[in-house]
This record gives structure tokens, C-alpha cells and sequence, in this order.
């Protein structure tokens, strides 16, 4: 098994570290455009195997494809991150350039991968890479489901006092502040509904929360978080290689699922190792699909400026 994970910033680095911890492949390539960055990474890493017992062969490479060539699984993490009071939306002009060379340049020396995006917007850098690549939908998959589920789990946990580990808890639609869904209705604590423990206004606060869980962590830290997104595609990358078909909500091609098509949107998948397997129907209620039907258009709009780029 061969892993590539393209852009060695903070989010590919992690995603990295996290996959060789994890052994989920036995050469993972670390690519960056930046000189030096990603072979320095890649050894510094390779520096921890002996003290957390990993065998994982990582190398790092200076924008050399050659070096990616037969992966199974590709990221992508390329492209700027957000600024603090930047939103995801904003970075589209430059990264929508970067994202569509690296998937061209990926797919040239691994035809057969399966690619997981993780730059943002991520839902139409994920429907970029579709078109670009002209790969089977399956084959597609973007991150941001991954991260902001886990993010709503956090937010739940603080408020339960409870383990994140003992949450069942989905968010669906959009990566943007605005446009994702945390479904607290099906949310639950160890097969319990959540929302019989949380009144109304704490339910809207961990909503909220959720939402701008990104945006909070930027404001804090100056620049985009990692930690959460490194592990989020990391478990999906987990699923894919160890064929666990996990159900996580993840940005896949719709076409008429939650009554949506020609359209990149985070959903609830099987993960499995040939990519995203099968949409799982969550019949939302009303509220929550016209909840949809807004972040679907939001994201199409973001879509379309991909026409004039
Ligand atoms: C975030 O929400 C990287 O978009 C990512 O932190």
C-alpha cells in the first residue's frame, strides 16, 4: 500500500503523521512545492519511528510526481489556508489553480488512486478535482463531514460532560461556517438522544459553535487548524486501506441523493476500499432539508465561479 499526501503545511504534515503512527500504508510520499519542506518533514518523522515503533517508509519530495507514481490513496492539502476573518470561500482563486494542476500531475502517475480533498472551499475544490480528473465519483472523496462531525461531538462533549468517544453525532451539507448542518435531532450519547439532556438554547449554542468551529480556531491560532483535520482524513484514509466502510460524512458527487445533483455536498457514506462505497439516506425532516436545499445552493453559487476563473 502506497499513501501520497500532497502539500507538507501543518494540515498534510499531521494527516502524514497520523497515517505512519497509524501503519496504514508501507510508503507514504510527502510533496510539497516549497524546497525542502517536504523532505524535511518527511525525515523528521521518520525520526519518531524508533520511539513510537512505527514502519511506515516515509519520504519527502520537491514537487517531483515521479516520486508519487502507483499510489492507492491520494490527499490533497494543497493551496492557501485561511487568514484570521477569512472564509473558506475566499481562497477559491488561488487554490482552485493549484488543486486542478496537482490532481492532474496525481492522476498522470496514479491512475488508479482514490482522492480525498482536503483544500479549501472544499466542496468545490472536491467537485473541481472530479471534473479535472474525469475519475469515477467513487474515487472522490472530500474531507470536511470527517472534521466538522468530530468538531460537533467536541462541542456536544463539553456541554454532556461526557467521552467525544461515547457520541454519535453528524454533521452534513456545506464546509463553510455557514453552510454546514450539525443534525442534533439524530445526534446521540450512547444510543440515547442528546437532545433529551440539553435544553434548547444549549442545543443552538453547540449548533453555532460547531459552525464556526473553524473560523474560532483561525482567530486563536493565526492561521487554519490541524490537529482535527490531519485525523479526520487520516480515519478516512483508515477506512479506505483497512476496507472498514465506516459511515462518515464525507463530500461526494450527488446525483438526486438528498435531492440534490451536479453537485459536491457532504453526506453521510460507506468509506470503504473502493472509495465512498454508497449514500446512506438519513430522511431528514422538513427543517432540515430546506437546510440542505440553502447549503446546496450556496455551495452551487461557489461553484460556479469556477466558470469565470
Ligand atoms: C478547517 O475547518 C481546514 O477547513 C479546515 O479547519
Amino acid at each position: 500500500m502506497k499513501i501520497t499526501v500532497v502539500g507538507a503545511g501543518a494540515v498534510g504534515a499531521t494527516c502524514a503523521d497520523n497515517i505512519a503512527r497509524k501503519e496504514l500504508c508501507q510508503e507514504l510520499v510527502l510533496l510539497d512545492i516549497k524546497e525542502g519542506i517536504a523532505e524535511g518533514k518527511a525525515q523528521d518523522m521518520m525520526q519518531t519511528a524508533a520511539l513510537l515503533g512505527f514502519d511506515t517508509r516515509i519520504t519527502g519530495s520537491t514537487n517531483d510526481y515521479t516520486k508519487t507514481a502507483n499510489s492507492d490513496v491520494v490527499v490533497i492539502t494543497s493551496g492557501l489556508p485561511r487568514k484570521p476573518g477569512m472564509t473558506r470561500e475566499e481562497l477559491i482563486g488561488v487554490n482552485a489553480g493549484i488543486v486542478k494542476g496537482v490532481a492532474e500531475n496525481i492522476l498522470k502517475y496514479s491512475p488508479n488512486a482514490i482522492f480525498i480533498i482536503i483544500s479549501n472551499p472544499m466542496d468545490t475544490m472536491t467537485y473541481l478535482t472530479l471534473q479535472a480528473t474525469g475519475l469515477p465519483k467513487h474515487r472522490v472523496i472530500g474531507m470536511g463531514g470527517a472534521l466538522d462531525s468530530s468538531r460537533f461531538r467536541y462541542q456536544l462533549s463539553q456541554h454532556l460532560g461526557c467521552s467525544p468517544a461515547d457520541l454519535n453525532a453528524v454533521v452534513v451539507g456545506g464546509h463553510g461556517d455557514t453552510t454546514m448542518i450539525p443534525l442534533i435531532r439524530m445526534a446521540t450519547w450512547n444510543s440515547v438522544p442528546v437532545t433529551k439532556f440539553l435544553s434548547a438554547e444549549q442545543q443552538q449554542q453547540i449548533i453555532n459553535d460547531t459552525m464556526v468551529g473553524g473560523a474560532t480556531l483561525t482567530k486563536l491560532i493565526g492561521t487554519s487548524a490541524w490537529y482535527a483535520p490531519g485525523a479526520a482524513c487520516a480515519s478516512m484514509v483508515e477506512s479506505i486501506v483497512r476496507d472498514e466502510k465506516k459511515l462518515i460524512s464525507c463530500c461526494v458527487y450527488l446525483e438526486g441523493e438528498y435531492g440534490q445533483k451536479d453537485i459536491c455536498l457532504g453526506v453521510p457514506v460507506i468509506i470503504g476500499k473502493n472509495g465512498w462505497e454508497k449514500i446512506i439516506d438519513f430522511d431528514l425532516n422538513e427543517e432540515e432539508k430546506a437546510a440542505f436545499a440553502k447549503s446546496a445552493a450556496a455551495v452551487r453559487s461557489m461553484n460556479d465561479v469556477l466558470k469565470t476563473l
